[in-house]
């Protein structure tokens, strides 16, 4: 049984969890699925056990997170980053009523910038890197755009939200899909023999369409083997972690690992860890509408201690997650 939020404690004697990379992204296909909630609720957490974390409102084309911290004016947005109007982006990190916790807003006000380039996209990210913080949550904004899927792949740990219902949960699968055919495509951008294989596994009115992975690994074997390794060790690398959030019954709980066994099947992804689920809060629902932090803090709360769980979950397991999950290398 783990312990309660009340007995939260530094689990090692420096206060740091032993995670080897701070970027996390949270993204799901579908709009109004609580990403911005699940961001800022695991934020919130890792605050709680003494983590110093940069919340990053990452939805380029219609940032909002700073609304559900009830914070209503906003003086500086990562548009004055990109827009060179300050110098680094300590100066555009605001510290919130949360010890521990800062703010870095979105830029939905900037025209052309809202569309950065790849370089531009990993410049930026270079320098959240730099930012002095524990983790650096990039909360993602809706759909598969290069800039979402980017921002995705960039991030170490990858967690998809999804809601228990059939549609959300198709939509996750096609965000997954598609950040996973992105980080193939930008690997043979340049071959002009693979590409058209790689259109066919994605365009499913191509009369030649390639309808498995398993499929596309065969077609690019027949181009050359070490092209159908080099898939294969993408496919490898690729790890995710899934969160899903309103749920509202036993049932629902399980829509992870239904994802999951679907990622296996057709995507051929073995490295899929099953985070949590967040409960349905009615609470969450107010506290947005009133402007107030969309906070689960009080102990009392099952989406809250779904929240405190996922993040208890992390620290807990953390190294043997990332060694199941990340095999990052020393
Ligand atoms: N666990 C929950 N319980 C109750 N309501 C929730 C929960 N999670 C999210 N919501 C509701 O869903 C709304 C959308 O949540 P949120 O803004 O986090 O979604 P999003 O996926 O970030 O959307 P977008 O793609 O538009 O940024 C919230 O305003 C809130 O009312
Ligand atoms: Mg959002």
């Amino acid at each position: 049984m783990n312990p309660g939020p009340s007995e939260i404690a530094p689990l090692n004697p420096s206060g740091k969890i032993a995670l080897k990379s701070k970027l996390w992204a949270v993204g799901g296909g579908k709009g109004g699925i609580g990403k911005s909630v699940v961001s800022l609720n695991l934020a919130y957490w890792l605050t709680k056990f003494r983590q110093n974390v940069v919340l990053v409102d990452a939805d380029l084309g219609g940032a909002n997170l700073h609304t559900l911290l009830g914070i209503k004016y906003v003086k500086h947005t990562l548009a004055d980053y990109l827009n060179k109007r300050v110098k680094s982006l300590d100066e555009i990190a605001i510290p919130t009523a949360i010890k521990g916790l800062r703010l870095i807003c979105g830029a939905s006000d900037i025209v052309g910038l809202a569309n950065p380039n790849y370089m531009r996209k990993q410049k930026l990210l270079k320098a959240l890197q730099g930012l002095e913080a524990d983790h650096l949550i990039l909360d993602l904004g809706a759909g598969t755009d290069y800039n979402t899927l980017d921002f995705f792949l960039s991030c170490a740990y990858k967690i998809v939200v999804i809601t228990p219902q059939p549609t959300s949960m198709q939509n996750g699968y096609g965000f997954i899909k598609s950040a996973l055919f992105r980080s193939i495509r930008r690997t043979f951008a340049n071959n002009t023999m693979l590409m058209p294989l790689i259109d066919r596994a994605t365009d499913h009115n191509n009369e030649k369409v390639i309808s498995s992975i398993n499929e596309l690994i065969d077609a690019f074997a027949q181009v050359s083997p070490e092209h159908a390794t080099k898939l294969k060790d993408i496919i490898n690398d690729f790890h995710l972690y899934l969160i899903v959030n309103l749920v509202k019954s036993e049932r629902d709980r399980n829509a992870t690992a239904v994802i999951k066994t679907v990622v296996q099947k057709y995507l051929n992804l073995e490295r899929v860890g099953l985070l949590g689920a967040i409960p349905y809060d009615p609470q969450i629902e107010t506290a947005i509408g009133r402007m107030k932090p969309a906070l689960m803090s009080g102990t009392d709360r099952q989406s809250a201690l779904g929240f405190y769980e996922l993040v208890y979950n992390l620290i807990k397991h953390g190294d043997q997650l990332e060694n199941e999950l990340l095999n990052i290398a020393p």
